[in-house]
């Protein structure tokens, strides 16, 4: 699990720089593969479910598993590149949030409330809490801030597989659901919209949009259940979970 979780995390550090203004989200997908082929790992989205592209990359209203494309980024663009890597056999499932060009304060504001509630949920991680604790601490904090919590995709388990029980909630009661024990490993990765949140899924039977249109973001960590907290397994090497773009 850190081989795998380092090895999504520094792909997503070496592809920064890539976005710019006039790049194709296909470039930086082809980007991605080679760096998984050259790590000499595999890519756990290409082939998955019919899937075909090393990763997902959702810019603006795309909630998640945006396909990349021949798309160019135009500036002020906001996306959240999603790459899971399969290492000995161990995944790792990361994203994070990228801004072609210059930032709104309002898309600045959404990517950091995300940032923020992933991290409310996980300092919820710990032996004897529960997922619902998850879920709420996040939710609360979102809806804090006036934003909403997608409810149409959810974290998940993984370790040996891609997708696992249980299913991750990003909102939810506290002391409600199962209770979290050493050596659970799942993913934690809230999206979160600017207006509502309310999702579809378009003709591609892949790209999750805002039904209102609103801007969303989102970050994800594959995260572990230690003795006494928490272990994040895919934290960015050079430092560079949040922000990407100082
Ligand atoms: N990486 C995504 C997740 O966080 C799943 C992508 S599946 C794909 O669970 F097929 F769309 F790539
Ligand atoms: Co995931
Ligand atoms: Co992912």
């Amino acid at each position: 699990m850190h081989k795998a979780g380092a090895l999504a995390a520094q792909i997503l550090d070496e592809i920064a720089p890539m976005v710019e203004p006039g790049v194709t989200t296909g470039a930086i997908d082809d980007a991605i593969r080679s760096k998984v082929e050259e790590a000499g790992a595999t890519s756990a989205t290409i082939g998955y479910k019919g899937y075909q592209h090393a990763s997902c990359i959702s810019v603006n209203h795309v909630v998640c598993h945006g396909i990349p494309g021949e798309k160019r980024l135009k500036d002020g663009d906001i996306l959240n590149v999603d790459v899971t890597v399969i290492v000995d056999g161990w995944y790792g499932d990361t994203s994070r949030m990228y801004v072609a060009g210059k930032l709104s304060r309002k898309a600045e504001r959404l990517i950091q409330v995300t940032h923020d509630s992933l991290f409310k949920g996980i300092e919820a991680v710990k032996p004897g809490n529960t997922f619902g604790d998850i879920g709420h601490a996040i939710q609360a904090y979102v809806e804090a801030h006036r934003m909403s919590v997608v409810r149409d995709f959810c974290g998940h388990g993984l370790g040996r597989v891609f997708h696992s029980p249980p299913n991750v909630l990003h909102y939810g009661r506290p002391g409600t659901g199962a209770v979290l024990e050493p050596g659970m490993f799942f993913t934690i990765e809230p999206m979160v919209n600017l207006g509502r949140p309310e999702t579809k899924v378009l003709s591609d039977d892949w790209t999750a949009v805002t039904r209102d249109k609103s801007l969303s973001a989102q970050f994800e960590h594959s995260v572990g259940v230690t003795e006494d907290g928490f272990e994040l397994f895919t934290l960015s090497p050079g430092g560079k979970f949040h922000p990407t773009w100082s």
